[in-house]
């Protein structure tokens, strides 16, 4: 069998190694349009920071695993092609901000039925509005073309930092497909080979609209979860509640579970905030007001989070921070991955920087896309070294949850700030005793603060 993957993105690159890996009879063709991207997948220095990730691909890579510019070769060839594109919000026109752009879709879709000279299997791995399908099925079957197309869902639920992991032993792997005969012994195929390392009863099938709007509707569950819990942190910050405390407590209800109810400065991510927006819209579009508003709300939650959290910086520091130096330790949307895509650094830094403060922002993997995030923001400078990030800074913000950050000595840190010493603990992720009785004036998410000012 030969399969091909359009998109050589976070969710393309790992999962068709992870293919490659387990399936050594199958050949594993991945194209992408960006050579650059490519071109870093066939060396060592791959295109993403993801634990374990090089290992895999070294292991598969010439073997059953390419990397390829050729997107239509490798499309003629394959019996199955994945389509890993990505699906951000549109910017423009209709639905401009909340529905998805499915420029990058419609466009592999026509170049498949341009190239294709044999019958195929077309599985959308892109997250995408339910009912995509149908269209792609339209644009596909579109004019006199002899070929058969059958189109199959395959949702990708891999986190980032652990992607490995989520992909070796997935909670689940979702296939959907038509209920026709052609659509079943499609979705026969994609489930052989999963079962090549996935037990059978953790692959569920399902039709093509549940496998569409179930993705959808888990990201948006786990986003909920933390605007719920952030939403609780507020109230634990007026009423001397601890947020641990609350979270550890309706955690330990079997029926709730301890999973995404860690407050934070905001959730980040490529995936999160498009994805409710687009569910958003699509509420709207089927004329669906109150869940429209219902989902919205759990993204402006997420932004009023952002906000608050400046806002405490700005306050605690007799209200002005114009010309203090703030160190930002983390810029990626989550810890074990460079990827800075809506990330509450992102707004946080901007907002900082609106206020006239000196920013200073540290990140042992996304350096390189703070930069460019924050490009024509005054006053921002970059430091790998966090060290050098802290020296002299009035405050520092822990904004990613790092496990070096853990075990930085924060005496030399507090040593080599301005005094009064501020720390502000945006992931809850420190010793705030123990750091309060060094010196610092300890402000976190959700509990109350430790000060030496009272
Ligand atoms: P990405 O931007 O990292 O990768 C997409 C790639 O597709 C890019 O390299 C781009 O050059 C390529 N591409 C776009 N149009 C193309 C075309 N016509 N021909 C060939 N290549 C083309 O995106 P991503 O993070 O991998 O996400 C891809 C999809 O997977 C999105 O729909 C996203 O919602 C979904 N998803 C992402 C994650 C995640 O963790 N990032 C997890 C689950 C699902
Ligand atoms: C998320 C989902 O977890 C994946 O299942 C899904 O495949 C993916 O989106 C996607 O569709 O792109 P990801 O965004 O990579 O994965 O990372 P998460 O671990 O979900 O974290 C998202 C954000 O929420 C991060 O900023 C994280 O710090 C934050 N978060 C998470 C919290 O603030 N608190 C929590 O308790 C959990």
């Amino acid at each position: 069998m030969k399969i091909c993957c359009i998109g050589a993105g976070y969710v393309g690159g790992p999962t068709m190694a992870m293919i490659a890996k387990q399936c050594p009879e199958v050949e594993v063709t991945v194209v992408d349009i960006n050579a650059e991207r490519i071109a870093a997948w066939q060396t060592d220095e791959l295109p993403i920071y993801e634990p374990g990730l090089l290992e895999v691909v070294r292991e598969a890579r010439g073997r059953n695993l390419f990397f390829s510019t050729e997107v239509d070769d490798a499309i003629r060839a394959a019996d199955v092609v994945f389509v890993s594109v990505n699906t951000p919000t549109k910017t423009f026109g209709e639905g401009a901000g909340r529905a998805s752009d499915l420029q990058y879709w419609e466009l592999c879709a026509r170049r498949i039925k341009e190239v294709s000279t044999s019958d195929k299997i077309i599985v959308e791995k892109s997250t995408l509005p339910v009912r995509t399908a149908d269209a792609m099925e339209r644009v596909l079957h579109a004019g006199d073309n002899p070929v058969h197309f059958e189109v199959l869902s395959n949702p990708e639920f891999l986190a980032e930092g652990t992607a490995i992991a989520d992909l070796e032993n997935p909670d689940r792997v979702l296939i959907g497909g038509h209920e026709t005969e052609a659509g079943q012994r499609a979705l026969q195929t994609l489930v052989d080979v999963y079962a090549h390392w996935i037990p059978r009863e953790r692959i569920l099938t399902s039709n093509v609209w549940s496998s569409e709007l179930s993705k959808l509707t888990a990201n948006a569950f786990l986003a909920q979860r933390v605007s719920s819990i952030n939403a609780i942190s507020q109230l634990c910050e007026a009423t001397e509640a601890d947020v641990a405390e609350v979270a550890n407590a309706i955690g330990t209800d079997s029926r709730i579970g301890p999973k995404f109810l860690k407050a934070s400065v905001g959730f980040g991510g490529s995936c999160f905030k498009k994805d409710i927006l687009n569910l958003v819209y699509l509420c709207e579009t089927y004329g669906l007001d109150e869940a429209a508003a219902y989902w919205q709300q759990v993204v402006e939650m997420n932004e009023f989070q952002q906000t608050r959290f400046v806002k405490t910086i700005l306050h605690s520091m007799f209200n002005t921070i114009a010309g203090k130096r703030i160190a930002v330790l983390g810029f990626a949307f989550k810890a074990d991955t460079g990827d800075t895509r809506e990330s509450p650094a992102i707004k946080v830094c901007r907002e900082l920087a609106l206020e006239r403060a000196e920013v200073v922002v540290s990140d042992p993997k996304a350096l390189g896309n703070a930069k460019q995030d924050l490009e024509g923001v005054e006053s921002v400078v970059f430091e790998a070294d966090p060290y050098a990030a802290v020296a002299g800074a009035h405050a520092v913000a822990v904004l990613t949850d790092w496990e070096a950050y853990k075990t930085l000595d924060f005496e030399r840190i507090y040593a080599a700030m301005e005094k009064p010493a501020f720390l502000f603990d945006g992931r809850n992720m420190l010793d705030h005793a123990a750091l309060h009785a060094m010196g610092f004036e300890v402000y976190s998410i959700g509990k109350g603060r430790l000060s030496h000012l009272d």
